[in-house]
C-alpha cells in the first residue's frame, strides 16, 4: 500500500483565461477527446494507489459533482434501450474512485484552496493535483513522485526546465542537485522577473506535501489580490523541513489556456486508437500552409 492515501484536486478557480466559456462551464469539464480534463487527474491518482480523492470546488462547479455521481435516470434509460456497453461506461465513471467534495467559498488563492481540505486530509502526507496540468507518462508522474517521496521522506514538487522568459509564469526553485532528476530546494519564488529567476526549474501542477504545509499556510500572509499563494506557504515550510524538486519524465499539457487545451486535444486524439487514423487523414487533407 502506498503511504500516500489521499489526493487533493483543486478546481475552485474562475478560469478567467478561458472566458467566456468558463462563465457557464467549469474548465475542468472541457473534454480532452472523450473525457473531461479532471478525469485525467482522478485516473492518475487511482493509478498511483491513492484511495481517497478530495475535490475542492466552488459555486459554479456542479457539473463536476454530477459527473462523478451515479445517474439512475440515465442508467435506467440506457438499460431500457439495451445499450449495455454505454451503460457500463457510464457506471464506471466515478465508480472506482472515492471522491468527496469541499467548497472553497471565496476564490482566495491556491494556498487557501489547499487549506480548506485540511480537516479531511488530517495529519498525513498527501498528493496535490492542479488538474489544468495534464501529464502523460508511464509510470504516471504522480507514481514517479511517490517513488521519490519513498526515498526522501519529504515534500516533493514536480519540476520542469523552462526557458528563461517563461520563468515569470511559474514558481521557480533555487536548486541543489542531489541526483540525476532530484534537487534539494534551497528557496523558491513565485513568478520572478526572468533576470531575477534563481534557475530555470519551474514548479508544475503535482505535489506531495507534508501535513505541516497546513500550519505554514495558516501563517501565510495574503499576497496580491488578497490571495494566499501556495509558494509562500512552501517557503515557510522550507524553514522547518526539507523540500525536494523532481524533474518528472513525461509530457505536460497546460489545458488551462485555449492553446494548451488545443494542443492536448490534437495530440491525444492523434494517439487515440479509434479516432487517431481518421483525424490524421483529415489533417493531411487540410491546407495548413508551411
Ligand atoms: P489558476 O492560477 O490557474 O487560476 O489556479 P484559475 O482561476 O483556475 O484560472 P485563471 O488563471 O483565472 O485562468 C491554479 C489552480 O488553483 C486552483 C485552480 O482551480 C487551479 O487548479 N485555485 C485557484 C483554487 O482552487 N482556488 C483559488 O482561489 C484559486
Amino acid at each position: 500500500m502506498s503511504e500516500i492515501r489521499k489526493a487533493v484536486i483543486t478546481a475552485a478557480g474562475w478560469g478567467t483565461r478561458f472566458l467566456p466559456i468558463t462563465k457557464a462551464q467549469p474548465k475542468e469539464m472541457l473534454p480532452l477527446v472523450d473525457r473531461p480534463i479532471i478525469e485525467y487527474s482522478v485516473e492518475e491518482a487511482l493509478q498511483a494507489g491513492i484511495e481517497q480523492v478530495i475535490l475542492v470546488t466552488a459555486q459554479n462547479k456542479q457539473a463536476i459533482e454530477d459527473y462523478f455521481d451515479r445517474s439512475p435516470a440515465l442508467e435506467h434509460f440506457l438499460e431500457q434501450r439495451g445499450q449495455h456497453e454505454l451503460l457500463k461506461i457510464v457506471q464506471q465513471v466515478g465508480g472506482r474512485a472515492d471522491v468527496c467534495y469541499i467548497r472553497q467559498k471565496e476564490p482566495l488563492g491556491l494556498g487557501h484552496a489547499v487549506l480548506t481540505a485540511r480537516h479531511i486530509v488530517g495529519e498525513e502526507p498527501f498528493a496535490l493535483f492542479l488538474p489544468d496540468d495534464v501529464f502523460i507518462g508511464s509510470p504516471s508522474v504522480m507514481q514517479q513522485m511517490i517513488d521519490v517521496y519513498g526515498e526522501r521522506q519529504g515534500s516533493v514538487l514536480a519540476i520542469e526546465r523552462v526557458s528563461v522568459e517563461d520563468t515569470q509564469r511559474y514558481g521557480v526553485i533555487s536548486p541543489e542537485k542531489l541526483s540525476d532528476r532530484t534537487y534539494q530546494v534551497k528557496d523558491l519564488v513565485e513568478k520572478p522577473a526572468p533576470q531575477e529567476a534563481p534557475s530555470q526549474l519551474a514548479i508544475m501542477g503535482r505535489y506531495i506535501l507534508s501535513p505541516k504545509i497546513f500550519d505554514a499556510l495558516e501563517r501565510t500572509t495574503p499576497g496580491k489580490n488578497g490571495e494566499i499563494q501556495l509558494t509562500d506557504g512552501l517557503r515557510l515550510l522550507l524553514r522547518e523541513q526539507p523540500i525536494f524538486g523532481y524533474e518528472y519524465q513525461g509530457t505536460r499539457y497546460d489545458t488551462g489556456v485555449p492553446l494548451g487545451w488545443l494542443k492536448a486535444t490534437f495530440s491525444l486524439a492523434l494517439d487515440h486508437p479509434e479516432y487517431g487514423p481518421a483525424l490524421r487523414e483529415h489533417l493531411r487533407g487540410l491546407d495548413i500552409g508551411d
